[in-house]
């Protein structure tokens, strides 16, 4: 133990030079990913086809080194592995056929289509195998409020007024959706970690839209009893959490739900996230995505700002939401060398 820098960080260590990665690093950006995607049918087959996705998952350390790799797959295939309907169109994102009521509820189970999904750790299990020891492998899921977002609306969605409504409306059925999801969530992230993962991240994208108390019913509660029955079952798994756009509401996710790290989004300050959050958990983030796509100084400058603020405390060092496909290559690999060079 204590070979993987990106695991002493979520253990409190303080580096020099933080260990990192970035959020969507494997993706449309690079042309090995585009010309293996091309050859593999459809966005969830290459996500279950275990050779595909395990060379995907891999592609991105051969390009520039990072500290972590993260499993190539989906948070939509968990609702895949719950029975439903799940397709990837060009330039539409996911569609799916909408669950809204009881009778939507009763056609799902966390049995009946699991193997259509078991893949997964089969490509888990072979991404460990050719990684370095120094390199972390990180699982991940779905919030179980993300997720129900996509279940509900049948794509991505502007207003959520869909799955907010039934939340409001008739909160036993949704809670019902909910429970199942902690359940799934636990089951999936649980059969990584048998399979090698070392670490999970929780994506809960979404988790800004919501009223201050549907924050604490959908996010709060559902992610608390995910990490801690994670950590009954591991207690030596890390968990990273990640409520985007959540603002103050980092704060109450910090101290009530038990992650080791957390990773804020381009629009919380980092002196902030230093002084409020650090003294709690480990802040991963969170140079905006576009500062990627246009590179050169300002990219530096607003990377060096980010470390300058949080390199005194346990610190990953991330994007504040994924890569997008325009990125050229070079400036990850520009920025990955700057964050190996101790800062002057
Ligand atoms: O490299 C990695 O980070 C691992 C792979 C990964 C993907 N999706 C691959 C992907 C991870 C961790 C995700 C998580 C995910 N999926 C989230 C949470 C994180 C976030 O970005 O907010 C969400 C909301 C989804 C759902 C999803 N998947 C949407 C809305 C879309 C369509 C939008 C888009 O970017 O095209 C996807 C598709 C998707 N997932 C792609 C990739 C590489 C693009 C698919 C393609 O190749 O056509």
């Amino acid at each position: 133990m204590g070979e993987k820098p990106l695991i002493g960080s979520l253990d409190g260590k303080i580096t020099k030079c933080p260990p990192f990665w970035f959020m969507r690093q494997a993706g449309r950006y690079l042309p090995e990913y585009r010309e293996l995607r091309s050859k593999t049918g459809g966005f969830i087959d290459l996500c279950l086809n275990r050779a595909a996705s395990t060379e995907v998952t891999l592609q991105p350390i051969r390009r520039f080194d990072p500290d972590a790799a993260i499993l190539f797959s989906d948070i939509l295939i968990v609702p895949y592995g719950l029975g439903m309907n799940v397709r990837f169109e060009e330039g539409r994102g996911p569609l799916l056929d909408a669950v809204y009521d009881a009778k939507g509820l009763d056609k799902l189970s966390i049995d009946r289509n699991w193997s259509r999904i078991e893949s997964t750790y089969e490509t888990v299990e072979s991404v460990k195998s050719q990684l370095d020891a120094d390199k972390t492998l990180i699982g991940f899921g779905g919030s179980p409020w993300t997720v129900a977002t996509y279940m509900v609306e049948g794509k991505s969605s502007k207003d959520y007024a869909a799955v907010k409504g039934w939340a409001y409306r008739e909160t036993e059925g949704f809670e019902r959706l909910i429970n199942l999801l902690v359940e799934a969530t636990i089951k999936h992230l649980s059969l990584q970690i048998d399979a090698g993962a070392d670490v999970i991240k929780i994506f809960d994208t979404w988790a800004g839209v919501l009223s201050p108390e549907e924050y604490q019913k959908w996010v709060i509660k559902p992610s608390s009893k995910i990490c801690s029955e994670l950590k009954r079952r591991y207690p030596n798994v890390k968990i990273i959490g990640f409520p985007k756009g959540v603002g103050i509401g980092y704060l109450d996710f910090a101290s009530k739900v038990g992650v080791d790290g957390l990773a804020i989004d381009t629009s919380v300050p980092p002196e902030w996230a230093a002084e409020f959050l650090q003294n709690q958990v480990t802040v991963q983030g969170n140079l905006d995505p576009i500062a990627l796509i246009e590179g050169g100084e300002r990219m530096i400058d607003q990377a060096r700002n980010i470390r300058e603020s949080l390199q005194n405390g346990p610190f990953v060092f991330n994007l504040g939401h994924g890569v997008l496909p325009s990125t050229p290559v070079e400036n990850l690999i520009t920025l990955a060398e700057f964050l190996r060079t101790p800062l002057q």
